[in-house]
């Protein structure tokens, strides 16, 4: 696991996009997995602006989002359909058809989740994974609980991630409780995972990502056991990894 601590969260955008934009570059048709949250937003952007200043073509390449609310149609402002499409997708040359979202309003989810793995299989995989982590330490909505899930599968939110994510809502009570997501495997075949994480708030989890021991109790422990692993991170979020702001750890 490569971790690269930089002074800021605007550092880290920029990191996290370079990163994804070399992967574009040397194969235009990668499938890149994809994240919502606030974290990666300025990924988002740096994208959008090498899209538009600097040629970056999305025009081959094809996404796979790890997760979506259960019961929330596309159109919904806080569905990961409605974000994806309002802080990427619309705005590069991505074809509409080459962009995947896990469906949470189908009546048979069982089906969604299988057709999902499907999916990503057929894809021949996916080249790079982007997460975010939750003060919890979740990936995805794998929660934690006392086995790793390996599929995509529906998973019921934790009251941490409910109150993390009320922020987002008018009350915790309109969060959904229940969402599509990846499971830890469907993660875990990805060539290349990219996890970006800035602010205290993300500190422990942070710490228990990349030095505590690999337990389903911290779903993101589990990527010690990935051989391709890139974690950026901010000095707040790295306050206790012992690493001097701006260098490169192996962890
Ligand atoms: C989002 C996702 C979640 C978030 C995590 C952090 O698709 O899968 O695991 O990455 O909850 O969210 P933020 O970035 O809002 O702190």
């Amino acid at each position: 696991m490569k971790v690269i601590c930089v002074d800021s969260e605007r550092a880290m955008s920029a990191e996290a996009a370079r990163l994804i934009a070399a992967h574009i570059r040397v194969k235009p048709n990668a499938v890149l997995g994809l994240a919502t949250g606030s974290t990666p937003i300025g990924t988002y952007e740096e994208l959008i602006r090498m899209h538009r200043e600097e040629g970056l073509d999305f025009s081959e390449v094809r996404s796979v989002n790890l997760d979506e609310y259960v019961g929330l149609e596309p159109d919904h402002p806080q569905s990961y359909h409605y974000f994806m499409k309002h802080h990427l997708l619309d705005h590069i040359d991505i074809k509409p058809d080459h962009a995947h979202v896990p469906d949470g309003t189908a009546r048979d989810l069982d089906a969604v989740c299988l057709e999902y793995d499907a999916l990503i299989r057929e894809l021949g995989g996916t080249d790079i994974q982007l997460l975010g982590i939750g003060r919890n330490g979740h990936i995805g909505f794998n929660e934690p609980g006392d086995a790793f899930v390996p599929e995509t599968h529906v998973a019921e939110l934790s009251d941490n991630t409910i109150e993390a994510n009320q922020r987002f809502f008018r009350s915790a009570d309109e969060v959904p409780r229940r969402a599509v997501t990846m499971g830890m495997g469907s993660i875990m075949q990805a060539r290349h995972i990219l996890l970006i994480a800035c602010g205290e708030s993300k500190a422990d989890a942070v710490y228990g990502l990349v030095a505590g021991p690999v337990t389903p109790k911290v779903p993101a422990s589990a990527l010690q056991l990935h051989p391709h692993v890139t974690v950026i991170v901010d000095m707040a979020a790295a306050r206790d990894l012992g690493l001097p702001g701006g260098l490169f750890g192996e962890a």
